[in-house]
């Protein structure tokens, strides 16, 4: 890639997004989708991490808000990640990209422990690498352990993305005069509460200077745009001033 400016960087998927048409579960054709994006990125020579969320199966926050215990809640949303990154695993391999899933979790049978420094291999190794498991603890969401293992792996970016098509001053849904950030601070989002991340993920790229780029998956290409320095969607990063 020409213009590449990044050399190692870590995607966050959302888990919600795989439901395509259905009500749940994984919808194969938006799995390849993304798989193929992954892979024409991969072979310009990327690092790629990923985190991918799994708000498709079960969703820890929600299953709280149902009366659920919060931490037994999460545990089941960090299971849906992995199944989630087992899936997205099958799509990539199928593709011949070579991949591993590291799993924050013990779940030894089916894929591989979280260990940084192996991570780091496995990159190096041109091989994709999926985290799952989320942070391994509840109370953290995937943006927070997409955050996490960015700093941990010293990725340049984090890439986040979505179905909006960046960060909004409101609600976008809810006003139609809502008007979309091209760049904004790590501050201003933490002050106004504007919905990127949750704070604790906010706060982890802040302290070590992870920029975030917040785009729309749902167009095709997106992924590549970003990474060729395309200004499409929101950068948040340290402001200069
Ligand atoms: P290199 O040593 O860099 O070549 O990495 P590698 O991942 O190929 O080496 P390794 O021999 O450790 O792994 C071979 C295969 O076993 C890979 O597909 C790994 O994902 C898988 N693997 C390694 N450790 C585990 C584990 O604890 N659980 C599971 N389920 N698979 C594992």
């Amino acid at each position: 890639m020409a213009n590449q400016p990044y050399n190692r960087v870590m995607l966050k998927l959302s888990g919600e997004m795989l439901v395509g048409e259905q009500s749940m579960g994984i919808q194969p054709d938006v799995i390849g989708r993304f798989a193929d994006e992954i892979r024409d990125i991969r072979d310009t020579g990327v690092q790629i991490a990923l985190v991918i969320g799994g708000g498709n199966i079960f969703r820890g926050l929600a299953g709280a808000s149902r009366g659920m215990d919060r931490a037994h809640a999460d545990y089941m949303g960090m299971l849906a990640t992995v199944i989630n990154g087992l899936a997205l695993q099958d799509a990539l391999e199928s593709r011949g990209v070579h991949t591993r899933v590291m799993s924050a979790i013990s779940v030894d049978e089916i894929c591989e422990p979280y260990i940084r420094r192996r991570a780091i291999r496995h990159l190096e190794k041109g091989r994709v690498v999926i985290f799952a498991g989320g942070t391994g603890n509840p109370y953290f969401t995937t943006d927070t352990a997409a955050a996490l293992r960015a700093a941990e792996i010293q990725a340049d970016v984090i890439l986040k993305a979505t179905k909006v098509d960046g960060v909004y001053d409101r609600d976008p849904e809810k006003h139609t005069d809502a008007v979309r950030f091209d760049s904004v601070s790590y501050m201003e989002v933490l002050q106004r509460g504007l919905k990127v991340m949750d704070s604790t993920a906010v706060s982890l790229c802040m302290d070590n200077d992870i920029p975030i780029v917040v785009f729309n998956l749902k167009e095709e290409g997106n992924i590549k745009r970003v990474l060729e320095g395309e200004e499409i969607g929101t950068r948040v990063y340290t402001a200069t001033n």
